[in-house]
């Protein structure tokens, strides 16, 4: 009987605009080392971690210097070269590019070069959620805060005028009742998340994320909470946060 395996994949071929720094978002140094290498480095020290997978864009000129100066990573960690234009379309990309090595009931742990937080514990928790269900699942918080829909993009007088809303002014409250955050690592059954990417690679905008391609088919991932040091890096003051939770291994 073949057991099922689990495989980390983890898209780094984004450019990280928000954050205006010179090097992509996922080679930024905090608390010492790349955002990238603290990811690998909590991946690979994994005993429930079968293989790393990291998708970088073809141009990348950064990352055979982080695996060189991080020899433990080299037989855990395989590069694929093959990032795309939408983080939907780098993961898909490293899906079909490990079609080989994986089987259609083995585990896929998508997560984001870009948070740093995450931990052993983190990933040991999800995969013990999720050892009987049946979709997957994914990380993610209840959301705390009440939440504010707004009249950005909005026409000022009525469909058809040309003038949007010059600031933000709140049209509604929308409840915050059964609302979470998602994170990731979102996991799923490696062959169930290829299709369900490749079906919904025509409507990339609704998919920022794998759970909402899984959920087009109809079906409901499991919400496993999270943690508030598992954020995504986004903003140059998420820098200084970030490096306040590595540091302090809080
Ligand atoms: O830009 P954002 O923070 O949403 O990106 C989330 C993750 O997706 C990052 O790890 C980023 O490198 C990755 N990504 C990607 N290919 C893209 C865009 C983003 O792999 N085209």
């Amino acid at each position: 009987m073949h057991l099922s395996r689990n495989f980390a994949l983890i898209p780094a071929a984004g450019i990280g605009a928000r954050l205006g720094t010179d090097c992509p978002k996922q080679y930024l140094p905090l608390a010492g080392k790349a955002m990238l290498r603290h990811v690998l480095d909590t991946f690979v020290a994994c005993e429930a971690i079968a293989h790393v997978f990291v998708v970088v864009s073809a141009e990348d000129g950064y990352i055979a210097d982080l695996m060189t100066a991080a020899p433990h990573l080299k037989d855990r960690v395989t590069l694929l070269y093959q990032g795309g234009e939408t983080r939907h379309l780098s993961v898909l990309n490293g899906l079909n590019a490990i079609r080989n090595q994986a089987a259609d009931d083995d585990w896929v742990l998508v997560h984001d070069a870009a948070r740093p937080g995450l931990t052993g514990s983190l990933i040991a928790q999800l995969i013990a959620a999720l050892r009987d269900e049946a979709v997957g699942g994914l990380l993610a918080l209840r959301v705390v805060d009440t939440l504010k829909r707004s009249d950005e993009g909005v026409p000022l007088h009525g469909e058809g005028s040309q003038k949007m809303a010059p600031t933000s002014h709140v049209t509604e409250t929308v409840s915050r009742a059964r609302l979470w955050a998602a994170q990731t690592p979102q996991m799923f059954r490696y062959g169930l998340l290829q299709r369900a990417l490749a079906i919904a690679a025509g409507q990339a905008q609704q998919i920022t994320d794998e759970a909402s391609a899984i959920e087009m088919l109809g079906l409901r991932p499991m919400l496993v909470e999270g943690s508030p040091r598992n954020f995504k890096v986004t903003l140059p003051h998420d820098v200084a946060l970030a490096e306040i939770f590595l540091k302090e291994q809080v």
